[in-house]
């Protein structure tokens, strides 16, 4: 596929043969998303039920990435901090400083939480950060505020798929940020994730996302179709889906810490991640 699209190509996931895999269908690839979870799934599909001290789980989390930066050496890979709702910013600044030695192309994630923030305002002025678990306008305007001084690229990761999962229409709250964004500065890339299907790539392009993040599955029948590009008269098809309308008075240009950032997919999706990881170690 001729590289003719605005939108940079990520696959998102834990295995590294994904990762050659989708970079030889496509014939480039912009970058990878990782997480706790990813991660897990790809050890468990390949060691079944053995357990790990935490040493060998986070070597492992290491190999894997560094397999990626070997197929990927031009493109961006994300790895996560391990937090839950309570962890601290200085425990994810300490995961984030060390993790950004494993490869150089590291992107470090962490999670939409007054911690997980506290910790990206430090952290984008050392390293490229990526901030994960974000549902909401008002997240992202506490994001583009927390990263405002960044000296390395800044990515926002909005997870569509949930929203939809539970009936509300996820890709409104990229195309509410993608608006909300456009009296701002531009130094935060918007990374669509948590994919579903097809239309949520297509769509995402439709929008211009900064980055599309896609699971192999998706990415693999996007790549069947033949990478299909929407034109000027696709309609996303939204279906039943609850409307997430843009907020007018959700402004750029206040302290971040004034926004409201909780949200409940949040708070679940930081203990998923946590349990999922957990349930690697003896
Ligand atoms: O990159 C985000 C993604 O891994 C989350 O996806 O399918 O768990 O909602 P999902």
């Amino acid at each position: 596929m001729p590289k003719n699209i605005s939108s940079k190509i990520f696959i998102d996931g834990g295995s590294p043969q994904e990762t050659r895999q989708a970079k030889v269908l496509l014939g480039f690839l912009d970058g990878q998303t990782t997480n706790p979870s990813l991660i897990a799934k790809n050890y468990t599909a390949k060691a079944g039920g053995t357990k790990l001290t935490e040493t060998q789980a986070l070597d492992e989390y290491k190999r894997v990435v560094r397999q990626m930066s070997g197929i990927i050496p031009e493109g961006s890979i994300s790895i996560q901090v391990f937090a839950q709702e309570e962890t601290k910013a200085d425990e994810m600044l300490r995961q984030a400083r060390a993790r950004k030695t494993w490869i150089p192309n590291h992107s470090i994630k962490f999670p939409c939480t007054k911690e997980g923030l506290t910790a990206a305002e430090i952290a984008c002025k050392e390293m490229p950060v990526n901030i994960t678990l974000v549902f909401s306008q008002s997240q992202a305007a506490a994001v583009y505020e927390a990263t405002k001084g960044a000296k390395y690229p800044v990515f926002i990761s909005p997870f569509v798929g949930r929203l939809d999962d539970r009936g509300e229409n996820g890709m409104q709250v990229v195309e509410n940020i993608l608006e909300m964004y456009t009296s701002g500065d531009g130094h935060v890339e918007v990374l669509t994730a948590s994919l579903r299907g097809v239309d949520h790539i297509l769509y995402a392009l439709r929008l211009g996302s900064d980055i599309i993040t896609c699971p192999f599955k998706v990415f693999k029948t996007w790549a069947d179709g033949g990478f299909t590009i929407p034109d000027t008269s696709y309609v996303y098809p939204v279906g039943k889906l609850k409307p997430i309308p843009y907020k007018e008075d959700i402004t750029l240009g206040k302290p971040w810490q004034e926004y409201n950032i909780s949200h409940d997919l949040t708070t679940i999706g930081i203990a998923k991640f946590w349990e999922d990881w957990n349930s690697l170690l003896q």
